[in-house]
């Protein structure tokens, strides 16, 4: 294809100098012909105006004269009277010659002055240049003719030397010609390779010469697309891989579900088959097998309550009556309602309390749910005779409130993955101790609902801390945005 650039971009130069050099030619030879004609006939005129002097004012010149005369002229003479009758001729015999009045040459010389006229001889049927001039005041003229030939011979000496010239001075412009389609069919080939990259979607490649040529410019252009291109590929491709992420967290969630759901099932099932099958009766089993039954509903019900919670909060259906509260008075509810349970386990439970106008803008309900999920799990994995706090503090806009315990803690791990839905450290455990794994994964959606962030810090052994912040009025709530992290799972 570049080849074909190049060939045709030769030939096309090619034929615009021959075209030059044919234009050259015919003009260049009209011009030296012209030129020498009319140098030759002011030269001939001078002759004949010489000759007519040496002529005298004799009636009739002497022929042999004449001769004499047209060898040193180097042409033919004749002497013609004012009637147009031949008087003498260097070449053919006047007397046989037909009368010459009406020749052009000789009626301007007749008129005064010089006649000149290029035709055919009628006498020797040879092209002759004719050149005129009157002898003694007019009463006859001479004339010079030279032939054409010669004439013809010189301007080809002339034209020739024209068009060597000519076709010299060519040659570097197809030298000149010949480098610049090699330059241009060469680029051409580098953006037609460049261009076949992208067409095979090779977007990051790049053209290196951008100068301010029409060649640099395209290479631009070029690249720009393929930057524009490979921006959306790259986009397209990230989106593909959110939606892939987002469409295996939904599978993984709704097979999480049908298992989480199906073991307590598949119990309740058993045993109030084997209820029926007559267990009922038996006084050793009946009791043991009803209360197995009645603890899976109630894990069921946990189950599909922290779902509805979850899914209420996820897809922002929950209603939230922001509200300023003072910090130490959400601390107290959920201390109070905590209390009990954390005795039961042996647990010493702490309030640190914040400043007393320490104040905070959320709703109630939520961190209530958010308190009792968090001190839930710090009373469940910490073994007894162990310590549990409940607090807050000021900070700025914003005020952060901490469930801190001395239990197990959390391997390091497992942090990143903590707030996944039905995410557990140990499974087995959790179960044992009636956690659904939602508990979290609800936290997280809630402090995200108030704008706060959730942080946590744990050691193995050694106890965590799960601190969440809360803003301390509307303005703050309003101005805030989703928290990225929590709008992933
Ligand atoms: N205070 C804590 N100490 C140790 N592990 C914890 C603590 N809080 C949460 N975890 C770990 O995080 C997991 C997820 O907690 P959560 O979502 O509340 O589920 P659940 O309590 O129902 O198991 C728990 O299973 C447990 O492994
Ligand atoms: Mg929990």
């Amino acid at each position: 294809m570049t080849g074909r650039i190049f060939l045709k971009l030769i030939a096309g130069v090619f034929c615009l100098l021959l075209l030059a050099l044919v234009t050259v030619d015919y003009f260049a030879t009209n011009v030296a012909k012209d030129n020498y004609i009319q140098n030759l006939t002011g030269q001939l005129a001078d002759k004949g105006r010489m000759l007519a002097l040496s002529l005298g004012a004799e009636e009739t010149p002497d022929a042999q004269q004449v001769r004499r005369m047209a060898q040193a002229a180097g042409g033919r003479i004749t002497v013609i009277h004012a009637d147009g009758k031949v008087l003498v001729d260097s070449e053919a015999d006047a007397a046989g010659m037909e009368n010459h009045r009406t020749r052009p040459e000789l009626v301007q010389a007749f008129r005064g002055g010089m006649g000149s006229d290029v035709r055919q001889s009628a006498t020797i049927g040879v092209s002759f240049l004719y050149v005129a001039v009157p002898v003694a005041g007019g009463q006859s003229a001479i004339r010079i003719a030279f032939p054409l030939a010669e004439i013809n011979r010189q301007v080809s000496r002339i034209r020739g030397k024209i068009l060597v010239s000519t076709a010299l001075a060519f040659l570097p412009a197809i030298l000149i010609a010949a480098m610049l389609a090699r330059f241009i069919s060469r680029r051409f080939a580098t953006i037609m390779a460049h261009a076949g990259e992208l067409a095979r979607g090779n977007f990051r490649a790049r053209l290196a010469e951008t100068d301010s040529s029409e060649f640099g410019q395209l290479a631009q252009t070029l690249n720009e697309t393929a930057e524009n291109l490979q921006q959306t590929v790259a986009q397209l491709q990230h989106e593909h891989a959110e939606l892939e992420k987002l469409e295996r967290i939904r599978k993984d969630f709704v097979i999480n579900v049908s298992h989480e759901l199906r073991t307590p099932l598949a119990s309740i099932q058993g045993y109030t088959e084997t209820l029926i099958d007559g267990a009922l009766a038996d006084p050793a089993y009946n009791m043991r097998f009803l209360g197995i039954i009645r603890h899976n509903a109630e894990r069921l019900a946990r189950l599909t309550e922290d779902l509805l919670t979850l899914s209420r909060v996820e897809q922002k259906r929950q209603k939230f009556e922001f509200e300023t509260h003072l910090a130490n008075a959400l601390i107290h509810d959920a201390f109070e309602m905590m209390r009990p349970i954390a005795e039961k386990n042996r647990l010493e439970l702490i309030e640190e309390r914040a400043p007393e106008d320490t104040v905070v803008c959320c709703d109630s309900e939520a961190v209530s749910q958010i308190l009792s999920n968090l001190m839930e799990n710090a009373i469940k994995y910490t073994p007894a005779g162990g310590r549990i706090s409940v607090g807050a503090l000021a900070q700025g806009a914003m005020v952060e409130f901490f469930v801190r315990d001395t239990g197990i803690g959390i391997p390091e791990e497992d942090l990143p993955r903590l707030f996944e839905r039905f995410y557990r450290v140990d499974k087995a455990r959790s179960r044992e101790l009636g956690g659904t794994g939602l508990g979290l994964s609800i936290v997280k959606h809630l402090v995200a609902a108030h704008q706060g962030v959730m942080r946590v810090e744990s050691r193995v052994p050694g106890g965590s801390t799960f601190a969440f912040t809360l803003p301390v009025n509307h303005a703050t709530l309003g101005q805030g945005t989703l928290n990225p992290e929590f709008t992933a799972s």
